[in-house]
Formats: C-alpha cells, sequence, structure tokens
C-alpha cells in the first residue's frame, strides 16, 4: 500500500485527500497543527491506516518530529507528500499592493504569507526528503492557484489578493527548483491548481462588492469560466487521477485540475483559481 502525507489536513481540501486515499486503503499521515481541534480528522481517529500527526508547516521543529513519527509509522520510507496547507488572511484580500492600511500590516502580511505559503512546503519537502528517498514514488505534489499565473492576472487585470498571489507564484519556482535539483534522483515534482472549490464561508453581504468585481475581472478575461465551486470530493477525485499518472518526464510542472491526458499543456492553463 502506497503512503502519503498530507501537510496541512485539518479541513478542506486536505481533509478530502486524506478521505479518500483512506477509501483507496492507502496509509496515509494526515498532518495538522492542531489535530484536537479538527472535527474532520477526530471523526475518523479509528480508521485503519491513518495516523494523525500534529505538525506546523512553517515550524522545521514540529516538521523533524513529525517525520520521525511517521517515519515509525510507515517503516521508514513514504511515497507522496502533499504539500496542502495555506496562510491566507482575508483582512488584507481586497488591498493592491499601494492600499494596505500601513506598512506594518503589508510587511505583517507578506511574511505570514511566504512563511507559511512558500518556506512551509520548502520546510515540509527537506524533512520529509530522507523518507521519500526510500519510498517508491518519489512523488511531492504542492497545492498551487491559477491566481498566481502572471498571464490570467495580466487578462483579468485584477490588482487585488496580493500576498496570497504573490506567495503562491513564488511557490511555482520553489517547483522548478526541487525538480530539478532532484531529477537524477528520480523524483516528481507537481504544482496542481484544485480549480475553484467550496471551502470557504460564504461572503458575507458587506464582502459582495468586492466579490462581484473579481467575478466581472474574471468574466472579462475568461468569459466561460463559471463562479461556481466545486464540491472537495469531485476536485480531489480529478487531482488525484493527475497525481497518480505523474511522472518523472512532467517534473516542474504547473497544471489545473482540469488537465486530464495529460500533461502536455503546462504550465498552468485554465482560467480557473
Ligand atoms: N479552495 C479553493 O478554491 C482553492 C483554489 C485554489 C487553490 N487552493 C489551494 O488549495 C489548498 C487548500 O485550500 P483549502 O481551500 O482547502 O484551504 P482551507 O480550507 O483554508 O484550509 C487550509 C488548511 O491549511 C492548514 N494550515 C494553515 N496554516 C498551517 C500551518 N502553519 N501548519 C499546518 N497547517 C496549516 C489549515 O489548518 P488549520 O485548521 O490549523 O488552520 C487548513 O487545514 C491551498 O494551498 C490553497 O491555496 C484552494
Amino acid at each position: 500500500m502506497p503512503s502519503y502525507v498530507i501537510a496541512g489536513a485539518s479541513r478542506g481540501i486536505g481533509l478530502q485527500f486524506v478521505l479518500d486515499l483512506l477509501a483507496r486503503g492507502d496509509v496515509v499521515i494526515a498532518l495538522a497543527r492542531n489535530p484536537e481541534a479538527s472535527r474532520g480528522l477526530q471523526n475518523i481517529k479509528d480508521r485503519k491506516n491513518l495516523h494523525i500527526i500534529k505538525a506546523d508547516i512553517a515550524d522545521a521543529a514540529s516538521l523533524k518530529r513529525a517525520a520521525e513519527e511517521t517515519a515509525k509509522a510507515t517503516g521508514g520510507g513514504l511515497d507522496v507528500l502533499i504539500n496542502n496547507g495555506v496562510y491566507q488572511d482575508k483582512t488584507y484580500i481586497y488591498n493592491t499592493l499601494v492600499d494596505f492600511p500601513s506598512t506594518e500590516e503589508l510587511v505583517s502580511d507578506f511574511t505570514k504569507s511566504f512563511n507559511t505559503n512558500v518556506l512551509g512546503p520548502i520546510l515540509t519537502t527537506n524533512a520529509f526528503l530522507p523518507l521519500l528517498k526510500k519510498g517508491t514514488q518519489k512523488k511531492v505534489i504542492t497545492l498551487n492557484t491559477g491566481l498566481a499565473d502572471t498571464k490570467l492576472i495580466l487578462d483579468i487585470e485584477y490588482p487585488k489578493l496580493t500576498s496570497y498571489s504573490i506567495s503562491k507564484a513564488a511557490l511555482d519556482m520553489v517547483n522548478v527548483k526541487y525538480a530539478l535539483a532532484l531529477k537524477k534522483e528520480g523524483f516528481s515534482f507537481l504544482n496542481i491548481s484544485p480549480g475553484l472549490v467550496d471551502t470557504q464561508a460564504p461572503p458575507k453581504p458587506e464582502e459582495m462588492g468586492e466579490v462581484m468585481e473579481m467575478i466581472t475581472a474574471f468574466k472579462k478575461g475568461y468569459p466561460d469560466w463559471t463562479p461556481m465551486p466545486m464540491p472537495t470530493a469531485e476536485s480531489v477525485g480529478l487531482m488525484l487521477e493527475i497525481i497518480d499518472k505523474l511522472t518523472v518526464e512532467n517534473s516542474g510542472k504547473f497544471v489545473s485540475h482540469k488537465v486530464g491526458d495529460f500533461l502536455s499543456t503546462c504550465r498552468y492553463t485554465e482560467a480557473d483559481y
């Protein structure tokens, strides 16, 4: 049975990966910074093949401990790492780079974004690398977003959502650098956008103006795009098809969940996020 670490598994897409992989009979290590607070993980904590381990992806020491615990659970190896965790502070979503409330808040938001969204996957990958080297698949998957695609952002002319898009764009390069550094060792690194997925609370009435502005921007750039979030199960099902087919020839690519058969049209191509 292949083994998977899901980093950032307490809810949303990460939790859905855990559920789907367990249903296939795979061995799943679910990393969460506060597992006791995750109702989703608590509901399934007694399931066979599931190991829930406390780990903060922005904290190298906690990742080192998590990798040691994982090695005990798997016998030393790991087949697939899925970097899923993300930081996004809703307070600043609708600020551009030139109208943050203060420089201090800009620095704080960008520092937290980079610590979790860029350094997080780097620290997690490095912590689990010794285990992955002993695994049979040697795959590292990192969740990214169409909002990190510079062409898409220019097409839709949307200057907001800054720290999220910018940190995720950096993550694209992280993926490329890992792919190159570990190509000879048979590793496959992939960035994947899950599409627009139903993981967030619906917008509050006072946010509707900003939401409509964003949707209008998307529709201008991509008239066929539908602003309808899909269920987590649909997105994760599509992503698992891609992850299963991933080979070292495609290492370093950035694809959409819609890239079916298969990874020829890359980098990121679809107008969804
Ligand atoms: N949903 C979408 O439409 C969409 C679209 C494009 C891309 N994505 C990408 O898909 C991934 C998952 O998105 P989502 O919508 O499922 O997100 P979400 O519902 O907001 O969940 C975020 C997850 O990240 C975890 N996390 C945050 N900081 C962490 C840390 N320091 N250490 C460990 N875990 C941490 C959270 O844990 P806590 O419970 O402890 O906070 C939670 O499990 C993200 O990388 C996101 O950028 C999502």
